[in-house]
C-alpha cells in the first residue's frame, strides 16, 4: 500500500472522536445525547432517543430493567457528523449492576463525558462508573447540568468532584447564578461572559457577550455579580489550569456548566469536547502498539447482543475498528480460530434500523451479524495475525442454579442460555463430578438474573426458576508456565470446584475468609480473581492475586 493510503487513514482517524456519556440516572444523559444529535443534524435520531425513553417509562412494567437496558439495547452507538468531525457516541447502561458491560463499552471508547446534576452533585452511580473509567485511565470531560435549576454551589461541586472522585476539577466556565437567577456562563480563561436570553430549549439560544467586570452594571439580584467575580478570581488564584497532559491521563477533568434542556452552553461544550478529546488511540496487542494509521485493518469485538430487534432474530457482534480501513465484504483473519472469513453482513445498528456499512475507520463501531462466530474480546485483522488485549470478565458476586420450568421447552432454554452467556450477560459453571444437568449461572450484578429470566421468557418463551447459591466469589486456577495439567488443590470446606463456560477450572467460594484460606493453603498455585476473554491465550500472564 502507498503512503497516500496511510495519509488517507490518518486523516479519517484524526477527524474521529469515540466517546461515552456516564451519569447517574436522571442527571440528563438522554437530554444531552439528544442535543448533541440535534447539533449533528440528526433530528430524527434525536427524536427516537427521547421517544424510546418516554415510551418505556409509560408502557413498561419492567421499569427498572427496561430503563437500565435503555437505549443501549437499541442503539449501542450513535454516529453523527459535526463541523467536519465524525463523532461516535457509545451508549453505556446506567445501572451499577451492569458495570461489567460498561467496562467493556469503555474499552471501545477513547474518552468519556461525565454528566452531573447540579442539584444532586456526585451520586453513587457516577462514582461507580467513574471508577470504571479510572481503571481504564480514559480522559473525562465533566458537564454539570441543570444550571437553570437551583442546586449546590459551584464551589461545593468542585470540592465534591475532588474529594469523592479523586480527580482534579478544572473549571472552564462558571455560571452567573443558578436557578431562576441564572443569566449566563463566564469563560474562565478569557473572562468573557455569555449572557443568554430566556430559553425555550431551542437549539440556538441567542446570547450577547460582555467582559466580566461589566456584570456589575447588569440588573442582577444583589450580590450575584460580586460573588461571580470573586469566585472567578479564586479559581485563578488557586492555579487550576487546564493541562492537556493531565486530562489525557485521567488526572484532571475540565468542568463545564450548562443546561442540556435549555441549551445553555451546549454548543460551547461540544466545541470544547472536539478541541480536547483525543482521536482514536493506539491499541496494545501481542505484537506491540498498533497505530490507527497502520495500513492493515484490525479491530476487536467488545459487545455481543442477541435479538436486538424481534424482527431480526440474530446476534450482532460489535467491533471497534483499531487500525486501517474496514470495507464491507473484506476478508479478514479471525485470530482466535486462525480462520479467514469474509465479513458480509456489516451494519451500523441504530434502533430498529440497520444501515449497511460500506467502509469504516479507526474509532468507528461496526455491527457484524454473527452466526456464533465471535466471542467477546476476539480480534479480527487483515494479514499479520495480531491479538488485542483481552477483555476482563469480573469475578461474579451472585450465583444461582437455573431451571427450565417446562421440560418441553428445554431446547429453547439451552439455546437462550448459551446466547446470553456469549453476550457476557452472565457467566456459567458446571460441576463436572455432578450428575445433575443444572447449570450454575453467575453475575456481577444481581439485576442480571432478572434480566436473564425476563429475556428467556420474552425472547425464547421459556419460564425459568432460579435458586440462589451461597457463593460470593470465583477464583480461576491458572496452569503454571509451561505446564498443562492443573495443580492439586486443597479446598476450604464450603468451596466447590467447577468448570467454566470455556472449560477453565474455577473455585466458587462463600466468603472472603475462604478466599484467604484458599490462597494460604495453595500458595504455589496461580489463582485469578478475573477471567479474560479474547487475546491469543485466555490465560495469559496477567493473573490477579487472590484476596
Ligand atoms: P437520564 O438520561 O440521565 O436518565 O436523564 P434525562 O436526560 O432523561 O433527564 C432526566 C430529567 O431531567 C428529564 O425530566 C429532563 O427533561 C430533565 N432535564 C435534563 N436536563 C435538564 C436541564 O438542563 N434542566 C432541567 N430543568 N431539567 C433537565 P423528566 O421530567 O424526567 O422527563 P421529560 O418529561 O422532560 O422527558
Amino acid at each position: 500500500m502507498t503512503a497516500s493510503f496511510s495519509d488517507f487513514i490518518e486523516r479519517e482517524t484524526q477527524r474521529r472522536r469515540t466517546f461515552a456519556i456516564i451519569s447517574h440516572p436522571d442527571a440528563g444523559k438522554t437530554t444531552l445525547t439528544e442535543k448533541f444529535l440535534l447539533y449533528g443534524g440528526c433530528v430524527e435520531i434525536a427524536g427516537v432517543v427521547r421517544g424510546r425513553k418516554t415510551e418505556r417509562a409509560v408502557t413498561s412494567d419492567w421499569m427498572e430493567i427496561e430503563k437500565q437496558r435503555g437505549i443501549s439495547v437499541s442503539s449501542t452507538v450513535l454516529p453523527f457528523e459535526y463541523e467536519g468531525f465524525r463523532i461516535n457516541l457509545l451508549d453505556t447502561p446506567g445501572h451499577h449492576d451492569f458495570s461489567e458491560d460498561t467496562y467493556r463499552t469503555l474499552m471501545a471508547a477513547d474518552c468519556a463525558v461525565m454528566v452531573i446534576d447540579l442539584a444532586k452533585g456526585v451520586e453513587p452511580q457516577t462514582i461507580k462508573l467513574f471508577d470504571v473509567c479510572k481503571l481504564r485511565r480514559i480522559p473525562i470531560l465533566t458537564f454539570i447540568n441543570k444550571v437553570d435549576r437551583p442546586g449546590l454551589s459551584p464551589l461545593e461541586l468542585m470540592s465534591e468532584i475532588e474529594s469523592k472522585l479523586g480527580i482534579e476539577p478544572v473549571p472552564m466556565n462558571w455560571p452567573v447564578a443558578t436557578g431562576i437567577d441564572f443569566r449566563g456562563l463566564v469563560d474562565v480563561t478569557t473572562e468573557q461572559v455569555n449572557l443568554f436570553e430566556q430559553s425555550s430549549g431551542a437549539l440556538r439560544v441567542p446570547y450577547r457577550t460582555i467582559d466580566l467586570p461589566h456584570l456589575r452594571e447588569l440588573d442582577l439580584r444583589e450580590g450575584i455579580a460580586e460573588t461571580v467575580i470573586e469566585e472567578v478570581e479564586l479559581i485563578h488564584s488557586a492555579g487550576a489550569r487546564f493541562s492537556s497532559a493531565r486530562f489525557l491521563t485521567g488526572e484532571a477533568t475540565p468542568v463545564y456548566f450548562g443546561s442540556a434542556l435549555k441549551n445553555y452552553g451546549i454548543e460551547q461544550f461540544l466545541q470544547a469536547f472536539l478541541a480536547f478529546s483525543p482521536p482514536p488511540r493506539i491499541c496494545h496487542s501481542n505484537i506491540g502498539p498498533i497505530v490507527p494509521s497502520r495500513n492493515e485493518f484490525s479491530g476487536f469485538v467488545f459487545k455481543i447482543q442477541a435479538n436486538l430487534d424481534p424482527r431480526h432474530r440474530d446476534r450482532v457482534a460489535f467491533l471497534r475498528v483499531c487500525s486501517g480501513r474496514f470495507v464491507r465484504e473484506m476478508e479478514v483473519l479471525h485470530t482466535r480460530t486462525g480462520k479467514r472469513m469474509q465479513l458480509r453482513q456489516a451494519h451500523l445498528v441504530f434502533g430498529r434500523e440497520r444501515e449497511t456499512v460500506e467502509e469504516a475507520f479507526p474509532g468507528d463501531i461496526v455491527g457484524l451479524v454473527n452466526p456464533g462466530a465471535f466471542r467477546l474480546g476476539d480480534t479480527l485483522c487483515e494479514r499479520q495475525p495480531i491479538a488485542f488485549e483481552p477483555l476482563p470478565q469480573f469475578s461474579p458476586e451472585h450465583f444461582a442454579t437455573i431451571r427450565c420450568a417446562d421440560t418441553s421447552r428445554r431446547k429453547q432454554f439451552e439455546r437462550g442460555l448459551i446466547q446470553l452467556i456469549e453476550e457476557g450477560a452472565i457467566q456459567s459453571f458446571d460441576d463436572p463430578r455432578s450428575n445433575s444437568r443444572e447449570s450454575i449461572i453467575a453475575a456481577v450484578g444481581e439485576l442480571q438474573f432478572e434480566v436473564v429470566q425476563h429475556r428467556l421468557k420474552s425472547e425464547y418463551q421459556t419460564d425459568t426458576t432460579i435458586a440462589r447459591l451461597p457463593f460470593k466469589f470465583a477464583r480461576w486456577v491458572l496452569p503454571r508456565d509451561g505446564e498443562t495439567s492443573l495443580p492439586r488443590l486443597q479446598l476450604p470446606f464450603a468451596a466447590r470446584l467447577v468448570r467454566d463456560q470455556y472449560g477453565g477450572t474455577a473455585i466458587l467460594l462463600t466468603s472472603q475468609w475462604d478466599c484467604d484460606v484458599l490462597a494460604r493453603d495453595n500458595s504455589g498455585v496461580r489463582l485469578s480473581a478475573a477471567r479474560e476473554t479474547g487475546g491469543l491465550n485466555h490465560f495469559d500472564n496477567r493473573s490477579a492475586n487472590v484476596g
